[in-house]
C-alpha cells in the first residue's frame, strides 16, 4: 500500500478514513456551505455567533435557509439527532450535542434524539443486541447530563420503541428501491437484511412529530456529515409522504488524540470518555498527538505547528471561547514560545473542570432517564 493509498478518503455512515477534505465532501455529496449570511442569520437568534459556529466546527447544510424563512413566516421547526451506542460517549460526541442545546433554547423547539442500538447491532458482526442496547441507556446519561429538559427533550431507544416507529419506516421503506438504497450506501451481496432496512428507521424521526401531535413541521438536523446519505434518500420521499423535506446542518468530525486527530472508541487511549477517571485524562492528554517539534531547543527556534495539533483542537472547537486568547495562543505557538507540555497542562485542568461536573450531572441523569423517554 502506498502512502496515497493509506491516506485516500472514505467518507461513508459506517466508515471515515484517510484525511477528511471537507470542500470536497461538499461538492460530492451535494451539500451547500453554511456561509457568513447564514451564521449571522442563525446568530440573532443565538444571541451571537456561537463558538462551533464561528470556528467552523458547523460548516455545511442543507435547507438551513428555507427552515429559517419558515421559522420567520411562523412555522416552527423540530430538531432532530442521534448517536450509535457503539461504545462509551467521549467529548468529541458531546460537540455537536452542545450546540444542539443552543440551538433548542434559541429556536424553543422540540429534540427528538435516536438512540440506535438495533444498527450498531445490524453493522457489526461482532455485535451483541442486548450490549448495544445497554449502552443506549448509558449513553442517554450523557446526553441528559448536559442540561437538556424533560418537557422539550424526546429520547427514542429504536429496539425498544420499534412499534411507535413501525408504521413510519414501513411507508418509508416501501419508497425506496434497493437498487437507490445500494447506490447512496454501497451495499454489497453479503450485507445483511437489517443492515438494508436500517435507513428507513433512521428517516423515522424526521416525521415523527405530526404522528405525536398533529403538527407538519420540518425537521432540523445538526449530524456529522457522514450522516448525510441517509438524509438525501428521506429527503426523496419526504413530499410524496406529505411531509417538509429534512433540512440539515453538519460538523466536522471532532479529531480524538491520536496522529491525523483520530477519536475513536475502538482505540481508546486516542479518546477521553466522559467516566474517565481525572489521571487518565491527564495521561492520555500527555500522550496526544501535538505539531510540536523533536527537541525544546528546535521547537524553541523554528516554532510549532498548531494546524495539526489535537491539543490545538480542543482549545479551538470547546475550551477557549475567547478569540484573542486562542489568536494569541496561535501566535506564541508557532514563534516557539510556548512547548507542547504547556498547553497539555492546561487542555487538561479545563477537561478534568468540565468533567468533575459532568460526571456528577451524568450520576444524577440516573434518576430522570425515565422523563426523557418518548413513550413517557
Ligand atoms: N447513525 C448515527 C450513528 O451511527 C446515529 C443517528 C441516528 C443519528 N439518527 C441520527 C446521528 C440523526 C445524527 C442525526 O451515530
Amino acid at each position: 500500500m502506498t502512502d496515497e493509498d493509506k491516506n485516500e478518503m472514505i467518507v461513508t455512515p459506517w466508515e471515515v478514513k484517510g484525511k477528511v477534505d471537507y470542500a470536497r465532501l461538499i461538492r460530492e455529496f451535494g451539500t451547500q456551505p453554511l456561509t457568513q449570511e447564514l451564521r449571522q442569520r442563525l446568530a440573532k437568534y443565538m444571541g451571537g455567533v456561537h463558538i462551533q459556529l464561528r470556528r467552523e466546527l458547523f460548516f455545511s447544510h442543507r435547507d438551513l435557509d428555507t427552515v429559517l424563512d419558515l421559522y420567520e413566516k411562523g412555522i416552527k421547526f423540530v430538531l432532530y439527532t442521534g448517536r450509535g451506542p457503539s461504545g462509551p460517549v467521549h467529548i468529541g460526541h458531546l460537540v455537536p450535542w452542545i450546540f444542539t442545546k443552543h440551538l433548542q433554547e434559541a429556536f424553543d423547539t422540540r429534540l427528538y434524539f435516536q438512540m440506535t442500538d438495533d444498527e450498531k447491532f445490524v453493522v457489526d458482526d461482532e455485535a451483541v443486541l442486548s450490549e448495544t442496547t445497554g449502552l443506549a441507556y448509558e449513553n442517554a446519561l450523557d446526553l441528559i447530563a448536559l442540561g437538556f429538559e424533560p418537557k422539550n427533550t424526546f429520547i427514542i431507544y429504536d429496539v425498544e420503541d420499534i412499534d411507535l416507529l413501525y408504521d413510519i419506516a414501513l411507508e418509508v421503506a416501501k419508497r425506496i428501491t434497493y437498487s437507490t438504497a445500494r447506490s447512496t450506501f454501497g451495499f454489497q451481496d453479503s450485507t445483511n437484511l437489517g443492515w438494508i432496512f436500517y435507513p428507513a428507521v433512521q428517516a423515522v424521526p424526521c416525521f415523527i412529530h405530526k404522528k405525536l401531535t398533529g403538527e407538519n413541521v420540518p425537521a432540523l438536523i445538526p449530524a456529522a456529515i457522514d450522516q448525510d446519505p441517509y438524509w438525501r434518500i428521506t429527503r426523496d420521499i419526504a413530499a410524496k409522504m406529505g411531509y417538509y423535506k429534512p433540512a440539515q446542518i453538519h460538523n466536522r468530525f471532532v479529531p480524538g488524540l491520536g496522529v491525523g486527530g483520530k477519536m475513536s472508541a475502538s482505540e481508546p487511549e486516542t479518546a477521553i470518555f466522559t467516566t474517565d477517571s481525572s489521571e487518565l485524562v491527564k495521561k492520555k492528554i500527555w500522550k496526544a498527538f501535538t505539531g510540536g517539534k523533536g527537541t525544546i531547543a528546535e521547537q524553541k527556534k523554528l516554532g510549532a505547528d498548531p494546524d495539526v495539533c489535537t491539543v490545538f483542537q480542543y482549545f479551538l472547537y470547546l475550551f477557549e471561547e475567547d478569540d484573542k486568547k486562542l489568536e494569541e495562543r496561535n501566535r506564541r505557538c508557532k514563534a516557539g514560545e510556548v512547548m507542547c507540555g504547556d498547553c497539555k497542562k492546561e487542555l487538561a485542568e479545563k477537561v478534568n473542570k468540565f468533567l468533575g461536573e459532568h460526571q456528577k450531572k451524568r450520576l444524577k441523569a440516573k434518576d430522570r432517564i425515565d422523563e426523557f423517554h418518548i413513550k413517557r
